[in-house]
């Protein structure tokens, strides 16, 4: 060993420590020069083997480069204490930085307008109640008048369940809310007024008009003395807080097998006001629900006193309503969760 080598020692640790930025990096480094078997220890133990008269001088430069390289590695540290927590590019943590926003949540169109609806009938003094989307074949069709051989009970026209042996019944997914006004009655007795919101399923091809699943609101009123002008009454009153006090009403002669006498309900065309336009197909007329007098069989089947009591029926599309109020031309808009067609609601 000889001063020469103290000098090179020297440059090689200033050229490495320029290039550390870490602690690890710097122990290292440390170690490397400073530790037992490090560089300086290997200097100092030549010391003995020197010439007496040499060891003086080459022992006070090896002490030198010693607190040289002490300084060095101190103040690197300091360097890297200070930056550390701050990335390349700036502080790691930008207070200023706006959040990620979350999105917030609201009712689908097709909630908003069920419960806008069973409002309006809640204020006119029903309740509210639901029934279960699987049915019976009994509550869905045979309690409510519906013969065996109506097209409607076809496999074509209702969703039949594999009913498990346990059950007795035939099971199905309900292809209308009509079979909890079965319910309602059996579990019941008049007066009573209620409104049924739920799903119902019927195995339609989906097109603009229509969905193998969609939304209906029954009604179903029964007392003493209740009669059809108190069905006009009611249903005139839903129709114009929902479309506007300035639509007509009207009721047309039709047929279900669980009212009668049973009528279809059409408001005025909301868009041209009853002159004729492509929504209503000129007729100047929208179909809206369709609703009757409660059915005797009806009553019968659910232990009722028919000489006693009369009641209404209604029932109407929600999707189709929605549609109607808000101009939406294709039914499938509320189903595909399509962000820019629900945010406008
Ligand atoms: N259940 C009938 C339908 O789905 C609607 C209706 C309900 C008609 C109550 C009259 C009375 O078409």
């Amino acid at each position: 060993m000889s001063s020469l080598d103290i000098e090179t020692i020297k440059a090689s640790l200033e050229t490495e420590i320029e290039k550390v930025n870490s602690f690890s990096g710097l122990e290292e480094l440390r170690l490397k020069y400073l530790g037992r078997k490090g560089l300086l220890a290997q200097l100092t133990s030549v010391i003995p083997t020197l010439p007496v008269e040499e060891r003086p001088d080459f022992g006070q430069q090896v002490n030198a480069l010693k607190n040289k390289i002490n300084s060095l590695i101190e103040e690197k540290q300091r360097l890297i204490s200070s930056t550390q927590g701050k990335s390349i590019s700036g502080p790691r943590v930008d207070i200023g930085m706006p959040g990620i926003a979350q999105d917030l949540g609201y009712l689908h169109p097709i909630t908003q307008i069920t419960e806008e609806i069973c409002g309006i009938f809640s204020s006119l003094g029903f309740a509210i109640v639901e029934g279960p989307e699987i049915e019976t074949e009994y509550n869905n069709f045979t309690g409510l008048n519906i013969p065996l051989e109506h097209p409607s009970r076809d496999a074509f026209d209702t969703f039949y369940l594999k009913t498990p042996k346990t059950s007795g019944e035939r099971l199905l997914l309900r292809s209308h809310t009509s079979p909890v006004q079965v319910r309602v009655m059996k579990s019941t007795k008049p007066p009573l007024a209620v409104v049924i919101p739920g799903r119902v399923y019927r195995p339609d091809a989906v097109d603009a008009s229509h969905s193998f699943m969609f939304h209906q609101i029954e009604g179903l009123a029964v007392d003493k003395n209740i009669r059809f002008s108190d069905l006009k009454g009611v249903l005139e009153v839903f129709a114009k807080r929902v479309f506007g006090q300035d639509i007509k009403m009207r009721f047309r002669p039709h047929f279900f097998p669980f009212t009668e006498p049973s009528a279809e309900a059409d408001i005025s065309c909301i868009i041209c006001k009853g002159k004729g336009c492509s929504v209503c197909s000129r007729k100047g007329w929208l179909e809206i629900l369709g609703a009757g007098m409660v059915h005797p069989n009806v009553f019968s089947a659910v232990g009722y006193d028919t000489k006693k009591y009369t009641g209404f029926a209604f029932g109407m599309g929600v999707e189709r309503i929605a549609m109607l109020k808000f101009g939406i031309d294709d039914i499938r808009l509320f189903f595909e969760n399509d962000l820019r067609f629900l945010k406008q609601f």
